[in-house]
């Protein structure tokens, strides 16, 4: 060798980093380091000014940095010891996520028996070398002390970026406003889903709002909610989850294997893309979703019938060669290897990949014909539970074209005071007696109340509603299913 010379990286690398993120997928990034740092609360507040979106804030009540620290963290690939639960691990999440939706990012930060500290840094190709500014301590001690709505007990960090890219140019409200809802719902949607677990443990709480800076507003705060991809009432079939193991070297991966029922319509199952689009492979790594399905990654292939098909598996400890995340954290990289040693995974029955497959496969399919051999049934209306008409619609074809059946409780005049229901064919109601009326088991009673009672009416009286007249046979009917529930209503309340 002739001696050596210093080679740092052209500032443009800093042009590829996170190219594949969305603003949706770097907002999650920020907040894994607010979990990491122990933070209770999240909040991400869009700024208006002049009506146009300026900027963006994720503030968390965590343990914050020192000064020290913030350096490191500034740093491209400046990594730190890591604890076996910690999100982080590549020491470029913070300025890949930002870099990749803003020009500008400043970072206001307080630790436990340090002075506030903040650095700003511009990604500007042509500014030479990796300079990083020092925010007055003032401005940073300001903005912390702010109220930003969040539990706060005096550390915490503040992530600030300006002139996102995706922000619309323009200050034409209708705009500024779609633009918002629809983000909103995209960040609410995508943090609910891939921190599901983390949110329900409780352990923490994110909130998003929007701050108007001209009129001193911040508008109402939307809370981000778990989304359960397996988060199903009851499974599709008997049996299920069902774990899966296969051995790689001494460890054990771990394969749950679960079936929906069919035709859910909640989130949790249709996940925005729609069912089809979430069937197979779940990845998390300490808690938290790196990829809601998709694929299948060579186990097997997407397709329609596969749709009810979801696969947990968490890859903490596995070596990176067989499975690995992308520097995004939104989608795993499986090795040569992982599609053999899935179709070597066997559960306790000696069930395998295929078998399982084929039960879901199956499920799909028999859950199709049945459906179109159901009678169609007039809608279930007010006073119905939201779930309870949504699980009605999953598995019974509906009249839509019909007036919904209402079922309200109401004071029942004497002549009929030991009545339990009455029918009111004409504008579609079946009346409960209020007399009868359990009581609720949480203080105030809901119009949707008694769920079970209602649905077995429904299910029992529908045809009731059906049809110009009541047939001879109907109204002998209904007469006994009204004898019979008057006195059990009558037991019940002890009379
Ligand atoms: N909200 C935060 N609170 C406390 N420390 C943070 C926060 N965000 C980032 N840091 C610090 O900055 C470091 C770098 O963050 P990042 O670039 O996301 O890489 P990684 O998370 O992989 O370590 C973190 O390891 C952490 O020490
Ligand atoms: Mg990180």
């Amino acid at each position: 060798m002739d001696g050596s010379v210093e080679l740092p990286p052209d500032r443009r690398a800093l042009d590829g980093l996170g190219r594949n993120h969305s603003l949706h997928t770097a907002l999650a990034d920020l907040v894994d380091n607010s979990i990491d740092a122990e933070a209770s609360h999240v909040l991400i507040r869009f700024v208006r000014k002049d009506g146009r979106l300026r900027g963006l804030y994720v503030v968390d009540n965590g343990k914050g940095m020192s000064a020290a620290r913030i350096n490191v963290a500034m740093t491209l690939g400046g990594r730190r010891e890591y604890s076996e639960k910690d999100l982080g691990s590549f020491g470029i999440g913070l300025k890949a996520a930002s870099f990749s939706n803003a020009k500008l990012v400043t970072v206001l930060s307080c630790a436990a028996g340090h002075a506030p500290v903040g650095r700003r840094l511009e990604a500007d190709p042509n500014k030479r070398g990796f300079h990083c500014d020092v925010v007055a301590e003032a401005f940073a001690k300001s903005e912390l002390s702010r109220r930003w709505g969040i539990p706060w007990s005096g550390t915490g960090t503040i992530v600030r970026w300006d002139e996102v890219f995706g922000f619309p140019v323009t200050d034409d409200p209708t705009r500024v406003e779609e633009f918002i809802t629809r983000s909103m719902t995209e960040i609410i949607n995508h943090l609910g889903l891939t921190l599901h677990r983390v949110i329900e443990e409780g352990r923490i709480e994110i909130f998003l709002d929007v701050e108007d800076v001209d009129h001193e507003l911040v508008g109402p705060r939307s809370r981000v909610d778990a989304i359960n991809p397996f988060g199903y009432a009851r499974t599709g079939k008997a049996g299920y989850p069902k774990n899966l193991v296969a051995r790689h070297g001494d460890l054990q991966v771990v394969f749950k294997c679960h079936i929906w029922p069919p035709r859910s319509r909640i989130l949790e199952f249709n996940l925005a893309k729609g069912a089809e689009k979430h069937q197979g492979l779940f990845f998390y790594r300490r808690g938290r979703l790196l990829q809601a399905g998709g694929s299948w990654d060579g186990v097997s292939v997407a397709v329609r019938e596969r749709q009810l098909a979801r696969v947990e598996v968490d890859i903490d400890g596995l070596p990176p060669g067989l499975l690995a995340m992308n520097p995004e954290k939104s989608r795993v990289q499986v090795g040569p290897d992982f599609a053999p040693l899935a179709a070597s995974a066997v559960a306790d029955d000696g069930a395998t990949f295929a078998d399982y497959l084929t039960d879901a496969e199956e499920r799909f399919r028999e859950s199709r014909k049945r459906r179109r051999a159901r009678k169609s049934m007039i809608p279930p209306g007010k006073g119905f539970a939201p779930q309870l008409k949504r699980a009605i619609r999953d598995e019974i074809p509906m009249q839509d074209h019909q007036a919904p059946i209402t079922m309200r409780w109401t004071r029942f005049d004497r002549a009929h005071r030991d009545d339990f229901f009455r029918v009111d064919r004409a504008d579609r109601v079946l009346w409960l007696n209020e007399r009868f009326r359990p009581p609720a088991k949480s203080g105030r009673r809901g119009s949707n109340d008694a769920s079970l009672l209602k649905s077995l009416l429904y299910l029992l009286m529908e045809q009731a509603f059906t049809g110009e007249y009541l047939g001879v046979r109907d109204r002998d009917n209904i007469e006994l299913w009204q004898e019979i529930l008057s006195m059990a209503a009558k037991v019940d309340v002890g009379e």
